[in-house]
């Protein structure tokens, strides 16, 4: 148990350091990713990816939170389940495994967790999405939030009452995407529609959906007057981008991108991480940040392709290693 923070539901304040934090992830958001994103960004509130409330019982799930007591900084634990007891359970192990708070998933679209009734399908089930948030608050003591889209499938289901209803049940934050369930990830995130439903809640409401960078930060949070904004698609490849948001949205200057070769040995890094953690399989996971990273640079392309076909780990990082010594070269002969 973290002793030294223990927190009511008004204990959101003291875990909202940054404006900017980081979304809840599937086959992302892992410790390893967390920890690579934390060098940048060491007051933002991280998420877990969503963690099935049976699978944290079972002990596959406890794999995704097992060192959450050694990150540096602030953790929610995102759970998806639609069981009240399941989820409750769960919520009382990540917080002894040392979560900050529990986030419970009331927004994806994935057909077979909605069919089960959770995700997005609790926006329908207002009944039961307030039952789910009585409950988890009763159970632990760290603050418990939900995160959620503005409908099922259209905007006008008054989501607001859904907001409210979660806000009396004990929810102490909501973060929503700006787009329905039906919607997927297609159109634009509504930052008008979230910046209305700020209004009507006294809980803080993170806004989310199509903040791809610092000005779009900056234009969501006056534009939605929100309490903070949360980062999806746009940390694929690019972890120092909450830092980055982060600068800019308390006007310090001079943040600097990684370069090129900085790119290549944080790969380096994070594969060896992977690598460590999971032995060989490390690798498959590897692959797709090297993907997504490795864009825009000379010689990017061939990298890549190369990179995903090899099956060997150590041949990777001879390959990235002989990429950073031809850089080095080069520029000592420019300069
Ligand atoms: C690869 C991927 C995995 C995601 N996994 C989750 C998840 O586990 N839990 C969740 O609430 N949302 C999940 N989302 C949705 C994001 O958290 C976020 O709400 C959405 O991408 C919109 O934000 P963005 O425009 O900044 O990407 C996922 C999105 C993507 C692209």
């Amino acid at each position: 148990m973290r002793s030294n923070i223990k927190l009511n539901g008004k204990g959101i304040t003291r875990i909202i350091k940054s404006k900017v934090m980081l979304s809840p992830l599937a086959g992302v958001t892992d410790n390893i990713f967390r920890k690579i994103v934390r060098k940048w960004a060491p007051d933002s509130l991280l998420f877990t990816e969503m963690i099935n409330a049976s699978s944290l019982k079972q002990g596959f799930g406890n794999m995704k939170i097992k060192q959450l007591e050694l990150e540096k900084g602030p953790v929610g634990v995102q759970i998806f389940d639609n069981r009240l007891f399941a989820v409750s359970e769960a919520a009382k192990q990540a917080e002894d495994y040392g979560a900050y708070l529990i986030d419970i998933n009331m927004g994806c679209p994935v057909k077979k967790i909605a069919k089960k009734g959770g995700g997005s399908a609790l926006i329908k089930d207002r009944k039961l999405a307030v039952e789910l948030v009585k409950r988890v608050v009763e159970s632990v003591q760290i603050p418990v939030t939900v995160k959620t889209r503005l409908g099922w499938d259209n905007k006008e289901e008054n989501i607001e009452d859904l907001l409210l209803r979660l806000q009396n049940a004990g929810a102490s934050m909501i973060t929503l995407h700006g787009r329905t369930r039906k919607q997927g990830f297609s159109g634009k995130a509504d930052w008008d529609m979230i910046g209305q439903l700020k209004d009507k809640l006294e809980i803080p409401l993170i806004a989310n959906g199509d903040i791809k960078n610092p000005s779009d930060a900056i234009n969501c949070l006056k534009q939605t007057n929100a309490a903070g904004v949360m980062i999806g698609r746009a940390i694929l490849g690019s972890p120092w981008k909450l830092g980055e948001i982060d600068y800019a949205i308390k006007d310090i200057k001079g943040f600097k991108e990684p370069n090129i070769e900085e790119k290549l040995m944080l790969i380096i890094e994070h594969l060896e991480e992977l690598i460590k953690d999971k032995g060989d399989h490390g690798l498959l996971i590897a692959r797709k940040h090297i993907s997504w990273t490795c864009k825009n640079f000379q010689g990017a392309t061939k990298l890549r392709e190369y990179l995903v076909r090899s099956n060997d780990h150590r041949e990777v990082k001879e390959l990235i290693n002989l990429m950073i010594k031809t850089l080095k070269k080069e520029e000592r002969i420019l300069t």
